[in-house]
């Protein structure tokens, strides 16, 4: 049965109620379901998110806790329920000494730390490559390998010292078995680009020249190629110059993506154009034809008086962490270097795009998203999902109210699918009404999504909102088995 126990109230909202840590690590494999576990659902949903070991002492961000891993194991319509923290370099020194010896993002950095000025958390995002669970950071640095099964640090995925730092969000090609990673700094050079082979063994790593730093969160790749990003929202160089570190937004400047052979050397890059603009995640991307399109869910670029983009209000929309999203295509031609550029869809608000990963790097037509309330909305509310149909911006979206949290989802396929949507989303999601957390199951095939979730899994104690997750099927950890 479930338990309720009083939440956490804080004068800091990003450690209050469901935000707050959570103290233990546990093992829960008897929990009460309402609905049906389906049998054919098989495989592990795993999501990272900020959960600080100690209690922050200082002016707490929400990005600033050691990451978490939760994960929920699917068998045969059997669930069990984990979590660990990542046993990052930083939280075994502090471990070791007894005491948190980072503060967070709204304090000074460590000077006496060159080599982790501010303390890499591991916290943001989490992926399958060759049998390990790697943990990544946003603001890059030193990715961790875990155990599928236990959750447990196995150390530092460096990868025989080839990698000293990676950012979330690299991605893993599961028709390949590489790791597709990208790294950015404020100091030269502002961005790396490589691959790890499914050994293990760094295979390709080059250099992409940047005029300075820049903000790239995300990457994309098709089969053939990746892309990477140069949005014209950046840290401001008189800010860094001056020791500091600020985000601007500078709006008469163009987006550039860098299209690149997923081997290729520099002077193999192709540069693109696009409108000014700002993008967290991609949905996906493939190539068509002379095409190699992408897909995504940038911010709004909203205009000014003058017409020109409101650099203001998106720094805002930014920095106050509110929502105010569209689906966004954007082609680049190989052939004539043109890119043309198109809403999909500006009605819903949504962002967390997850698609079936065995699509990725192919032309897909499903993505499942978080769905937000219209606007810039100030009030964390993170109500349902969305299923789209990339190919006419349609929709079918499932709400529990605005008292519900829904996380990051992840595809499950079905064992042995008929086609792209054939399986299962799987999402942790808080219900702030029984003041629990629950593992939801929906069947993403047509417009069941609509239906509500076939099973809910009620858990016996809340698993704090988060960030990233992944999904990985049965099929994929029997590929390559222990890790
Ligand atoms: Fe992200």
């Amino acid at each position: 049965m479930t338990t309720s126990t009083a939440l956490p109230v804080h004068p800091i909202p990003a450690l209050s109620g469901n935000n707050a840590p959570v103290s233990q690590e546990d093992v829960f494999e008897e929990m009460e379901v309402i609905g049906q576990v389906p049998t054919d659902l098989n495989g592990l949903y795993v999501r990272n998110g900020p959960n600080a070991f100690y209690p922050p002492e200082w002016r707490y961000h929400a990005y600033d806790g050691d990451g978490m891993l939760h994960a929920v194991r699917f068998r045969q319509g059997l669930v069990s329920y984990r979590n660990r923290w990542i046993e990052t370099r930083a939280l075994k020194e502090e471990k070791a000494a007894g005491r948190a010896l980072w503060q967070g993002l709204k304090e000074p950095q460590r000077t006496d730390r060159p080599d982790e000025p501010l303390k890499n958390t591991s916290n943001t995002d989490v992926k399958y490559h060759a049998g390990r669970l790697i943990s990544m950071w946003y603001r890059s640095g030193l990715p961790y390998a875990l155990d599928p099964e236990t959750l447990q640090t196995i150390g530092p995925a460096d990868f025989d010292g080839a990698i000293a730092r990676l950012s979330a969000h690299s991605r893993p090609d599961e028709h390949t078995g590489e790791l597709i990673f990208f790294d950015y700094d404020v100091k030269p050079p502002y961005m790396t680009y490589g691959v790890i082979g499914p050994d293990r063994q760094l295979k390709h790593k080059i250099e992409i020249p940047l005029d300075g730093p820049s903000l790239p969160h995300d990457m994309a790749v098709t089969e053939h190629y990746t892309i990477l990003h140069d949005f014209p929202l950046k840290p401001d160089p008189e800010a860094l110059a001056a020791g500091r570190y600020k985000v601007r937004f500078f709006g008469e400047q163009m987006t550039r993506f860098a299209v690149v052979p997923r081997h290729g050397k520099p002077e193999d890059i192709r540069w693109f154009t696009a409108k000014p603009a700002y993008l967290l995640h991609v949905v996906n991307a493939w190539e068509e034809g002379d095409e190699v399109v992408m897909v995504g869910t940038p911010y709004r670029v909203h205009t000014g008086p003058d017409g020109k983009p409101d650099a203001q209000r998106l720094e805002t929309t930014i920095r106050l962490r509110q929502r105010d999203f569209m689906l966004y295509e954007w082609r680049f031609n190989l052939k004539t270097g043109e890119t043309t550029e198109r809403v999909i869809d500006d009605v819903l608000n949504t962002e967390f795009p997850v698609i079936n990963s065995a699509y990725q790097g192919r032309k897909n037509h499903f993505s499942y998203h978080v769905v937000f309330p219209p606007g810039g909305n100030e009030n964390p509310r993170f109500p349902g999902l969305v299923k789209y149909d990339l190919r006419t911006g349609g929709y079918v979206a499932f709400s529990e109210g605005p008292r519900h949290f829904y996380n990051e989802p992840g595809f499950a396929p079905r064992d042995n699918p008929q086609s792209e949507d054939d399986g299962y989303l799987v999402t942790l999601v808080w219900n702030a009404v029984d003041e629990r957390s629950e593992i939801q199951v929906f069947d993403a095939k047509g417009a069941r999504l609509a239906e509500g979730p076939v099973a809910r899994i009620l858990l016996p104690r809340r698993v704090p909102n988060g960030f990233h997750a992944t999904f990985v099927s049965q099929q994929n950890l029997d590929r390559w088995g222990q890790p």
